[in-house]
């Protein structure tokens, strides 16, 4: 038989998050810290915006777009936050969480051969997307000795003619990196200097501890070369629901729609009837999980470096990315060992790339009490494996 998956499929390894996961569900008493989601649920009010659409029967597809109550509050919504205008008519497109909005960017944007930069370590999907979308994703790492933030040389040392698009995501998942305007706008010359295409992945845009969250596309002539993507997953703890945006100059945006109205049609329509109850009134419920987040934050910070696991302060997201070098073992000994042994689960650094490596992910989306348990647990399992 000829071979029946597509190379680009084959070319893809599946995720290292899950493998882990998937292990962790069948074992009792373990401590997650793997999971990169909200622990909390969605508040009530948004909850009940969407029990209600149901009960009224709004069961039927929105415009392909998505409905333009939504778009206009977000697009006030990004304008009151960032300064940035976008006409909800052209500029904004309802997705199937970012994740959709990342993929329908890169099939837009990408042509094959064509190279997309990215900092690593990164969100798992990237990688995939960029390859799907049958480019070439050219990794620069994001070194632990600048926090975590991507400098603007080292992509200038990575960029070939072949070069298209820079693809960011900060607040950062792994690492809780945020960049700071500086940075950003040494980035954001560099675009300009080198007529590139900027996808910055925001999703974690209102989880920053003390510091501020600066939008790529407010930044100066950004606008017209920035596909921002955003969504609900983290901010308002609706990841079950589905739903994000991307925001981008209307011809780019034309483009993504096209792919969007072949591939989905439309977000769901309960859940998009829940996002304008977020928007309108769910500020009060950001920033009281911003507070928990912040607590924990704090404590796993502490904790981790006191145990042996030196960890640079994360601002952003709810992640912590504590080096692993005092022990001899890789990230994927360190965490299968960890589970087994003190049935902890935190996800192994390469699973973000090989930058990654010598570094665990620990979520701290999860109760104090767990967090605190989980860190004695991991104090066992150093001591016993510390060099
Ligand atoms: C950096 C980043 N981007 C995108 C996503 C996907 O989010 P969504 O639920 O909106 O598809 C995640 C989810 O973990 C993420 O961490």
């Amino acid at each position: 038989m000829k071979e029946v998956i597509a190379q680009r499929v084959r070319a893809v390894p599946p995720s290292g998050i899950r493998k882990f996961f998937d292990v962790a569900a069948t074992m009792d008493d373990v401590i997650s810290l793997g999971i990169g989601e909200p622990d909390f649920t969605t508040p009530q009010h948004i909850c009940q915006a969407g029990i209600l659409s149901l009960q009224r029967g709004e069961t039927s597809y929105t415009c392909n777009a998505g409905m333009i109550e939504l778009r206009e509050g977000l697009a006030s919504h990004l304008a009151d936050l960032y300064g940035v205008h976008y006409d909800p008519a052209e500029e904004l497109l309802i997705t199937v969480g970012v994740s959709e909005a990342l993929h329908l960017a890169l099939l837009t944007v990408v042509e094959p051969g064509d190279e997309v930069i990215i900092p690593e370590p990164c969100f798992v999907s990237y990688k995939p997307g960029i390859i799907f979308a049958g480019g070439t994703p050219v990794v620069v790492e994001a070194k632990v000795e600048n926090g975590f933030q991507i400098r603007a040389g080292e992509i200038e040392r990575a960029i070939t003619p072949k070069t298209k698009a820079i693809l960011i995501g900060y607040p950062n998942n792994p690492t809780g990196a945020v960049m700071d305007r500086e940075r950003l706008t040494e980035i954001a010359s560099l675009a300009e200097k080198y007529d590139l295409i900027v996808l910055s992945d925001e999703i974690y845009d209102r989880l920053v501890y003390g510091v501020p969250h600066v939008c790529f596309s407010s930044l100066p002539n950004m606008s017209e070369r920035t596909i921002l993507l955003g969504g609900f997953s983290k901010s308002y703890a609706m990841t079950g629901w589905r739903l994000g945006y991307a925001a981008a100059p209307a011809e780019i945006l034309a483009g993504m729609h096209k792919v969007h109205q072949y591939i989905i049609m439309c977000a769901p329509t309960a859940a998009q009837v829940a996002a304008i109850e977020a928007l309108r009134n769910g500020e009060d419920a950001v920033q009281e999980m911003l507070h928990q987040y912040d607590q924990r934050r704090r404590v796993i910070v502490q904790g981790l470096n006191s145990i042996g696991m030196p960890c640079f302060e994360p601002r952003g997201a709810f992640y912590a990315f504590p080096s692993i070098r005092n022990t001899s073992l890789s990230s994927e000994e360190f965490s299968e060992r960890l589970l087994f042994e003190q049935k902890v689960a935190v996800v192994p650094g390469n699973a973000f790339g090989d930058s990654g490596e010598g570094f665990v992910r620990c979520s701290y989306a999860t109760s104090l009490v767990d967090i605190e348990e989980a860190l004695g647990r991991m104090e066992d399992f150093t001591k016993k494996h510390g060099k």
